[in-house]
């Protein structure tokens, strides 16, 4: 690995059970860098992000961040769920606001965060609205606001947009580029989608399934600051999809059936 590791996840190993979940999963993420996370359902990868965010508990093995042992939720770690996460009954407001409540932070001071989260992510004039009154890529948009609220340095993702139509999707990815590109948090981010992950990242692991494991990683070479556009027009495009790809399936065939 070139560069600084500001992640460290070192022979990880999780039960559920008598089921192996993980088995000896390895992975080093470099300060800054934005790595995509891809994988068949039931590898592990939402096992796996529980576990850098201090949610779960490790079996065996050992997660670091800044060459600290994860032990509960790091202070600069924040996650973005699949499901959104929101509170229903708070206001869009009010769930962004939620972890500086936790932190006990003043309400001056929340206000001074809070806002420029939300215009951050598009949805200023909408501080009011409650979840079941905005679609699901809002929904999604508050979910990265409440993340982004307390500056972290690590941002965990879990399939974020896997939740909204294909074109709300596109729109999502091109403003998370354009927030990262500002801001250039170290960013692990799952998904199911060979194309986000090419269009997101600075590097791609591919999991293999029973038991969960890194089966191999790509670099992807595309200058920054990118965009769908420009990302799906580069002549590094077809031949990382396929090595992407050809991993994913090796990793399905040494699957017993
Ligand atoms: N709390 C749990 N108890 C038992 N089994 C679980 C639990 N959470 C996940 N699993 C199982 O562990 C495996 C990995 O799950 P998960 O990490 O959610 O995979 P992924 O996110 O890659 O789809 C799956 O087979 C799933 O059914
Ligand atoms: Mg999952």
């Amino acid at each position: 690995m070139i560069g600084k590791a500001k992640l460290t996840c070192s022979h990880l190993y999780k039960w559920y059970g008598t089921t192996s979940v993980l088995q000896d999963a390895d992975l080093a993420v470099r300060d800054h860098e934005f790595l995509c996370i891809v994988g068949p359902s039931g590898c592990g990868k939402t096992t796996l992000l529980r576990m850098i965010a201090g949610l779960i508990e490790v079996d065996h093995g050992e997660i670091a961040i800044d060459g600290v042992k994860v032990t509960g939720p790091p202070h600069n770690v924040a996650m973005v769920f699949q499901h959104f996460g929101l509170f229903p009954w708070k206001t869009v407001y009010q769930n962004v606001a939620f972890p500086l409540n936790i932190r006990k932070t003043n309400k001056q001071e929340i206000d001074k965060q809070v806002y420029p989260s939300i215009e951050l992510v598009g949805l200023k004039g909408s501080e009011s609205k409650y979840p079941w009154q905005l679609s699901g890529g809002m929904r999604q948009r508050v979910g990265l606001a409440r993340a982004l609220v307390c500056q972290p340095d690590v941002l965990l993702m879990d399939e974020p947009f896997a939740a909204v139509d294909a074109q709300v999707r596109e729109i999502l990815q091109d403003e998370l580029l354009n927030i990262w590109n500002k801001y250039r948090q170290t960013v692990v981010f799952i998904t199911h989608s060979i194309d986000e992950a090419i269009t997101l990242a600075d590097r791609v692991i591919v999991m293999g399934a029973k038991p969960g494991r890194v089966v191999g990683e790509v670099e992807i070479d595309i200058e920054r600051p990118r965009t769908i556009a420009t990302v799906r027009h580069h002549d590094s495009y077809l031949p990382l999809r396929d090595a992407i790809w050809s991993m994913l399936r090796t990793g399905l065939e040494e699957v017993p059936v």
